[in-house]
């Protein structure tokens, strides 16, 4: 009989949204008539931007015409679309990124899990607490972990706490670690990292030859002019992390996929026989063999984000779903919640009332308010006794889950 990768075994439960999801058909299945508002996994409502759906037009009718059809395409991704990439998200805001340094990917999520593909399996990995769990469950499938642990941690791990007391801004590990996670503006907690604080873990990470993994899924979120955007404005991060961007949560691409993954040709790490290796080749290596490319017409999709026109239209769409975050925290703190974030994310932190668990109180919404929520615990231990709601949805069931939400939990 063939064996299993017995990591998996080692998976506390389902993954967080999915369970989520479980959860909420099991609701409405018993209760058919109710009316159910999801503000729980970040995916957006609104429409693509029309410049991406010219531009996706436009190839679809180049794919249909021999004299312009297009096969394979380069695993990296298509030289324009990275070049404008380069251009635009970083050499604009003073990053020294260049295009070759740049791979087109179809998530985030993926490559936030693949990356590790290149790393060995002896590294001292930490994580915040809360924090999104494909960084933890992707290291538990690669066997980077030990088993879970009660209170829901695992093993080996290094976990940093986030909390309201440190403005969700993990300190500075007390022993040395080789990779670190960090998400600015933050999911969960909607926190955003300045200039100094970055340049504190990029410093952190060059006196201990270690790698940050700089997700920066929602950098389109952030309205603070001082607050960074990328690592790279931070002086020394090319030579110790990776960035990850993705065209999501921006430009609405959650369901046309496309993203990309940013590995200076300067970062380093060590190989088994003490020898230091490029990071560059290993990550190319692995995208030309296990990945094929984006498909051409979602990469001209995603090259139109960078047209006026595009640029435009996405600034109007983080405008409307920064306005569903503001009318969110606003109408929660009448109601006399604590909340955190939403200024410069599309999510919202909020402490549960009463002490109600993070659970708890998704039942208790789910069933009273018929809204959905993701409930802190979810995000890691240190999330318990807090919530999440996402600002992705019609500005209509905003207001309608923020009425049912203040009728039931008055202040
Ligand atoms: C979330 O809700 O945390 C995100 O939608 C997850 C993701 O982007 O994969």
């Amino acid at each position: 009989m063939a064996t299993i990768n017995d990591n998996y075994l080692k998976l506390k439960a389902g993954y967080l949204f999915p369970e989520i999801a479980r959860r909420v058909s099991a609701f409405s299945e018993a209760n058919p008539e109710a009316s159910i508002i999801k503000l729980g996994i970040g995916d957006v409502t609104e429409p693509l931007p029309a410049a991406c759906c010219e531009a996706m037009k436009q190839a679809v009718e180049e794919m249909s015409d021999r004299a312009t059809f297009k096969g394979y395409g380069p695993e990296q991704g298509y030289l324009w679309l990275r070049e404008k990439i380069a251009t635009q998200d970083f050499q604009a805001r003073g990053c020294d990124i260049d295009a070759s340094e740049i791979f087109i990917s179809d998530g985030s999520k993926c490559d936030t899990g693949n990356i590790l593909d290149i790393f060995g399996h002896d590294n001292t990995i930490a994580v915040t607490d809360p924090v999104y769990p494909v960084y933890v469950d992707t290291n538990v499938m690669a066997g980077n972990t030990g088993s879970a642990q009660d209170g829901g941690t695992y093993e080996g791990l290094v976990y940093l706490p986030i909390s309201a007391d440190n403005d969700f801004t993990a300190a500075l590990p007390q022993q040395k670690v080789d990779l670190i996670y960090l998400c600015f503006p933050n999911n969960p907690t909607g926190a955003v990292a300045t200039r100094d604080y970055l340049k504190t873990w990029v410093d952190y990470a060059r006196a201990n030859d270690a790698i940050i993994f700089f997700d920066a899924a929602y950098e389109a979120f952030i309205t603070d002019p001082d607050i960074p955007h990328s690592i790279y404005e931070i002086e020394g991060a090319r030579d110790c992390a990776i960035e990850f961007r993705s065209f999501s949560k921006n430009a609405g691409f959650t369901g046309t996929r496309c993203a990309l993954t940013v590995v200076p040709k300067s970062l380093k790490a060590k190989a088994n026989d003490g020898s230091t290796v490029d990071l560059w080749p290993l990550w190319n290596r692995r995208q030309s063999t296990k990945f094929n490319g984006v498909s051409y017409v979602v990469q001209r999709g995603a090259e139109a984000v960078y047209s006026d026109a595009g640029q435009a239209q996405v600034k109007q769409l983080i405008s409307f779903y920064l306005e569903n975050a503001r009318i969110i925290r606003e109408k929660l703190t009448a109601a006399g919640f604590t909340v955190y974030g939403g200024v410069n994310a599309p999510y919202i932190w909020l402490k549960t009332p009463d002490n109600l668990s993070s659970w708890d109180f998704f039942d208790k919404l789910l069933h009273n308010c018929h809204v959905v929520g993701t409930p802190g615990a979810g995000f890691g231990a240190a999330g318990e006794g807090y919530f999440r709601i996402s600002a992705f949805n019609s500005r209509a069931n905003v207001d309608d889950a923020m009425r049912r939400i203040t009728e039931k939990f008055k202040a």
